[in-house]
């Protein structure tokens, strides 16, 4: 399997931060923010990855991870998203020469875990696979519906739903066939703009292709001002070993 972590975008909820480098270089604890989702990947057996980056900073990134090799990355690779605000799909779009024909686990440059993805990596063939987490803020999220008569299937997913179905968010990790470069070419820009995840989601529900499991352990995005707070405070606490 093939690693593909999003690391584009102009963060401008992170304004200034995000004038002097690019988000997922920003601090989180002792790290750059974008050390975590590597070594999710690289922990869970995935050394092949590709950085998809945008925006005024792309060049921050060469100087910081180089080729890789501190992080346990045996191939590192760099693609540029030329419009940095074309949405996550967008940015996914540059990875099918990287990724022929094999699975690919994509990682959100700004989402942290401590879940072991280990056996979900290996198990995975074909289709898509989401990571859920229970959340209190559901409306700034990608947010599951579940089938009313059979909880285990979800039915549809909202990008930030004003109402939401459920308080399971969809977090930024996720794991996809080859099926999701054609499935990206037959979705249109949101509201806002952009060729947004949930949509390439929803195609793999609409072809019962969706499976799902709910995320073990810590989990946080890092792209508003508390949210990347309370990354800090629990990498801190981690590598203090207080938790
Ligand atoms: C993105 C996705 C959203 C997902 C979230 C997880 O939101 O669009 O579905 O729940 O990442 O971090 P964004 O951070 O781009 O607003």
């Amino acid at each position: 399997m093939k690693g593909i972590v999003l690391a584009g975008g102009l963060g401008t909820r992170l304004y200034p931060l995000t004038h002097v480098t690019n988000k997922h270089l920003l601090p989180v604890y002792d790290k750059p923010m974008i050390f975590y989702p590597i070594q999710t990947l690289v922990n869970a057996g995935i050394k092949d990855i590709l950085i998809i980056t945008s925006g005024p900073h792309v060049g921050h990134y060469l100087g910081v991870l180089k080729n890789g090799k501190e992080l346990g990355v045996a191939h590192l690779e760099y693609a540029y998203q030329e419009k940095p605000d074309g949405g996550i799909a967008d940015a996914l779009s540059l990875a099918r020469d990287f990724a022929k024909n094999d699975t690919m686990a994509v990682i959100l440059g700004d989402n942290t875990t401590d879940a072991d993805i280990t056996q979900d990596v290996m198990s995975f063939t074909k289709g898509a696979k989401l990571f859920l987490k229970e959340v209190h803020d559901p409306t700034r999220y990608g947010v599951a519906e579940f089938d009313p008569q059979d909880n285990s299937q979800i039915i549809g997913i909202e990008e930030k739903p004003k109402n939401p179905k459920s308080n399971y968010a969809v977090t930024g990790l996720y794991l996809y066939d080859k099926t999701v470069f054609d499935r990206i070419k037959t979705i249109k820009p949101s509201e806002r703009g952009q060729l947004e995840i949930t949509d390439v989601n929803n195609e793999y529900i609409k072809s019962k292709e969706l499976a799902w499991a709910e995320l073990k352990g810590f989990w946080s995005d890092a792209g508003t001002f508390k949210s990347l707070f309370n990354a800090n405070q629990f990498w801190a606490l981690k590598e203090e070993g207080k938790i």
